[in-house]
C-alpha cells in the first residue's frame, strides 16, 4: 500500500472515491493534507493520498466497500489531538475525517442518555448535557477539539477518572463500520445485556483499526455540586501519594493530579500566576464537591495534618468558581505551553498500590540517564497514571533526539514491566509507543490481537501500521 504509485492510477483511485461520496467532500489540496494528515505528534510528515468527509453512515460504507475493493488504506480520523500518531497518514493513506457527522441524535432524559454522530466534539456534548441539567465527565483539556469518535477509538481518560472511569465506562452502544462495510449496532444503550460475547468493548480503544465509529451512545450523570479545588505544595514525590491517601478517605475526590516545579514554570511563563508563594519540587491539584462550603473544614484539618507530618509546604483552596478553573489552568495548560519544544511523551500507569515504588525508582533512572535534557512530570496520579515529558533541546535534530529517548524508554518501560504496568495509560500506542507493545502485552496476547484485527479487517484497510504491524 506503500508501493509509488502512477499518475494514472491515483487519478483512478481518487475518481473511484468521488464516487462514495460527494466530490467535494474529496480533498487533495496541501493545506489539507498537511491538516487532516497529521495529530498532535509532530513526528511524521503527512503525505495521504487524499482527506475525504463523509456525511452519512452509507457514504462511510461505501468508502470502506470502495477501499477494500482497491486494497486501500483509511486512517479514521476525529479532532487528532492523539499524542501518539494514531490518526497520522504519512503512508500515502485516505483519511476519513468525521467532522462532518457532528450532529446530537438523540436525547432521552429517561435514560439519562444522548446519542450523537462521531464527529461531535466533547466540548459540545459536555454544552448539551449541561443544558439538560446533566454531566458528561470525561474530560480533558483537549475537549474543544476532540471528537466523541475519537475519544471512544482510544477510550480516553483524562483528569475525572479516579471518580468517573474511562470513556468506556459512559458509552453504551456503538454503531460501527467494520473493515469490510458492515454496520454494526452494538448494545443499543442497554444497562444490562448478557447475552453473549460484548463487542462495544473491543472497538474502544481500537484505535481506528477494527472499525469506523459512526455514532455513539452515552451515559449521563448529576453535575459535580459547587467543586472545590486545592492546590498543594509537595516538599517530595513520598508526600504526593500520602496526600493521596489522606485526602481520599475523607473525601470524595472527583480528580487527583500532580505536576512538578519545573512543569509548573512553563505555565508562569504563559502568563499565569503562581498559587502560592513558596515553591515546591512537586504540586497536588484536587477537587472534591463542597456544596455550600460544608467540607472546606475537613478539607483544611486534613491540610493542617499533612503540613505536620510533612507532606506539603503551602496550599491554596478555591474561594469561587473563577478562582478554581485558574488553578486547573495550572494543570491543565502544561501540555500547549511545552509544545514548542517537541516534547518526547511518555504515558504510563501501575496500579496505584505501584505508584511510590515506580517513582522512586524511575525518578533515579531518569536522573541518570537525561542528566542534560529537561524532564517534567506531570499527570493523573490518582489513576496510577504518570506522563514524563522530555523537552528536546533547540539545537538537538529531531531524530537524535526520538532515538535517545527512545533508548531511554526500553529501561523505562522495563521498570514498568516489573511493576505490572502500562507502557500508555491514556495516549494509545498508535505508532509512537508500537515498538514497546510487547512490555505491556505478552506474544500470546498479541497473536489474539492479530486474531482479532483479522476478524474485522480482513483486508487489513483500517489504520494499517498503528497498534501493531
Ligand atoms: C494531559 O494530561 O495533559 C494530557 O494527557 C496531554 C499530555 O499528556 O500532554
Ligand atoms: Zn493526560
Amino acid at each position: 500500500m506503500t508501493m509509488p504509485m502512477s499518475p494514472e492510477t491515483r487519478a483512478a483511485l481518487l475518481d473511484g472515491l468521488r464516487t462514495c461520496l460527494e466530490a467535494v467532500h474529496v480533498r487533495t489540496d496541501p493545506d489539507s493534507a498537511q491538516h487532516y494528515g497529521r495529530d498532535w505528534t509532530r513526528l511524521y510528515t503527512p503525505n495521504p493520498l487524499a482527506v475525504v468527509l463523509p456525511g452519512s453512515i452509507e457514504q462511510v460504507q461505501n468508502l470502506v466497500r470502495y477501499a477494500c475493493e482497491q486494497r486501500l488504506a483509511l486512517v479514521p480520523s476525529g479532532g487528532r489531538t492523539g499524542l501518539s500518531g494514531a490518526a497520522v497518514a504519512c503512508q500515502g493513506e485516505v483519511v476519513v475525517s468525521m467532522e462532518r457527522m457532528n450532529r446530537i441524535l438523540d436525547f432521552d432524559p429517561t435514560d439519562r442518555s444522548v446519542t450523537c454522530q462521531a464527529g461531535v466534539i466533547t466540548e459540545s456534548l459536555q454544552n448539551f448535557a449541561r443544558e439538560q441539567g446533566l454531566y458528561y465527565p470525561v474530560d480533558f483539556a483537549a475537549r474543544g477539539s476532540s471528537h466523541i469518535g475519537g475519544n471512544i477509538a482510544t477510550n480516553a481518560g483524562g483528569i475525572k477518572v479516579v471518580r468517573y472511569g474511562l470513556t468506556r465506562d459512559w458509552v453504551t452502544g456503538l454503531k460501527v463500520v467494520t473493515g469490510s462495510g458492515e454496520l454494526l449496532d452494538l448494545n443499543r444503550g442497554l444497562i444490562k445485556n448478557a447475552s453473549g460475547y460484548d463487542l462495544r468493548h473491543l472497538f474502544i480503544g481500537s484505535e481506528g483499526t477494527l472499525g469506523i465509529i459512526v455514532e455513539a451512545t452515552l451515559k449521563l450523570t448529576r453535575p459535580l455540586c459547587e467543586p472545590a479545588v486545592m492546590v498543594l505544595g509537595v516538599p517530595d514525590l513520598d508526600g504526593i501519594m500520602a496526600l493521596y491517601g489522606a485526602f481520599r478517605s475523607a473525601l470524595e475526590l472527583s480528580a487527583f493530579e500532580f505536576f512538578s516545579e519545573r512543569a509548573l514554570r512553563h505555565v508562569l511563563r504563559k502568563g499565569l500566576q503562581r498559587p502560592f508563594d513558596t515553591e515546591t519540587p512537586y504540586y497536588v491539584l484536587l477537587e472534591f464537591e463542597n456544596p455550600e462550603g460544608r467540607h472546606t473544614d475537613q478539607a483544611l484539618e486534613l491540610f493542617e495534618h499533612a503540613a505536620e507530618q510533612g507532606w506539603l509546604a503551602d496550599g491554596v483552596i478555591s474561594q469561587s468558581e473563577t478562582q478554581a478553573r485558574e488553578l486547573w489552568r495550572l494543570r491543565e495548560d502544561i501540555s500547549e505551553s511545552i509544545a514548542e519544544h517537541q516534547p518526547y511523551k511518555n504515558d504510563i500507569s501501575v496500579r496505584i498500590s505501584r505508584v511510590p515504588a515506580l517513582l522512586t525508582e524511575i525518578d533515579a533512572l531518569l536522573g541518570r540517564e537525561y542528566p542534560d535534557f529537561e524532564v517534567l512530570w506531570y499527570g493523573h496520579i490518582g489513576d496510577g497514571n504518570l506522563h514524563i515529558n522530555i523537552l528536546k533541546p533547540a539545537d538537538l535534530d529531531t531524530a537524535t533526539f526520538a532515538h535517545t529517548c527512545g533508548a531511554v524508554s526500553e529501561q523505562l518501560f522495563a521498570a514498568l514491566q516489573r511493576h505490572g504496568g502500562s507502557i500508555s495509560a491514556e495516549h494509545g500506542v498508535g505508532l509512537t509507543k508500537k515498538p514497546y507493545l510487547h512490555y505491556t502485552r505478552d506474544t500470546t496476547e498479541i497473536a489474539y490481537l492479530r486474531a482479532i484485527k483479522q476478524v474485522f479487517d480482513p483486508h487489513g484497510i483500517l489504520n494499517p501500521g498503528k497498534i501493531f504491524d
